[in-house]
């Protein structure tokens, strides 16, 4: 059986799906109820949700909790990036950010992958700045206005780059190597490293 990721997220079951599937890791959506847990911590929300998910379903699989942080505005929207993009879009965002000179910003991915023995968490973010006006017609949610460091365009306008640097590819990274290290150990070979 597959391994399942939790969420109703179409956009991020495919990032995550292109992802995992460089290192030989295939998954299925799991669409499931869950409350999230509040909290600051991507980590912990994302932590709660996959407690609860294989609760409820008993099969090993990973819950992802991310948000953009902030510095200027003390890392809000942060773990509650998701509602207030519903309230007010990323051109609310940029509208309490105007004339704001510090636009220094992260994104964080938390990935929970939760089975019979527990839950592990892996974490990475991904610095960069609120750009001064929307670009680029790629991705989802604040791609638009989300400038990786290093770069000149937005996550919208340049989606190789958000493939290679995201916050979710950092922490999906990690979580494929050790998942495929896990299963190699245990005699099953569910994943191959890209050369
Ligand atoms: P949650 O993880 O379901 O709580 O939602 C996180 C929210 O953060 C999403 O709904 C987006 O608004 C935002 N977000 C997370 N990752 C990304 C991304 O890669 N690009 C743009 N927005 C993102």
């Amino acid at each position: 059986m597959s391994l399942r990721f939790v969420t109703s997220n179409g956009h991020k079951f495919a990032e995550a799906k292109s992802i995992l599937n460089g290192y030989g890791v295939s998954i299925d959506p799991l669409n499931l109820a869950i409350e999230e847990k509040r909290s600051e911590s991507c980590a912990r929300v994302a932590e709660a949700s996959a407690k609860i998910a294989y609760e409820k379903a008993r099969v090993p699989l990973f819950v992802e909790d991310s948000g953009i942080f902030l510095n200027a505005l003390h890392g809000f929207p942060g773990t509650y990036s998701a509602w207030a993009f519903g309230k007010m879009g990323y051109e609310g965002l940029l509208k309490l950010m105007r004339g704001v000179r510090d636009r220094r910003a992260r994104f964080v991915s938390a990935i929970a992958y939760a089975d019979e023995k527990g839950v592990k968490i892996f974490e990475a973010a991904c610095r960069g700045k609120i750009s001064g006006r929307p670009a680029g017609k790629n991705g989802f949610g604040y791609d638009p206005i989300f400038i990786p460091s290093g770069s000149r365009k937005t996550f919208a306008e340049d989606a190789a780059t958000k493939a290679r640097v995201s916050h979710r590819r950092r922490a999906l990274g990690c979580f494929a190597k050790w998942y495929v290290e896990k299963n190699n150990r245990k005699g099953k070979i569910i994943g191959k490293e890209k050369s």
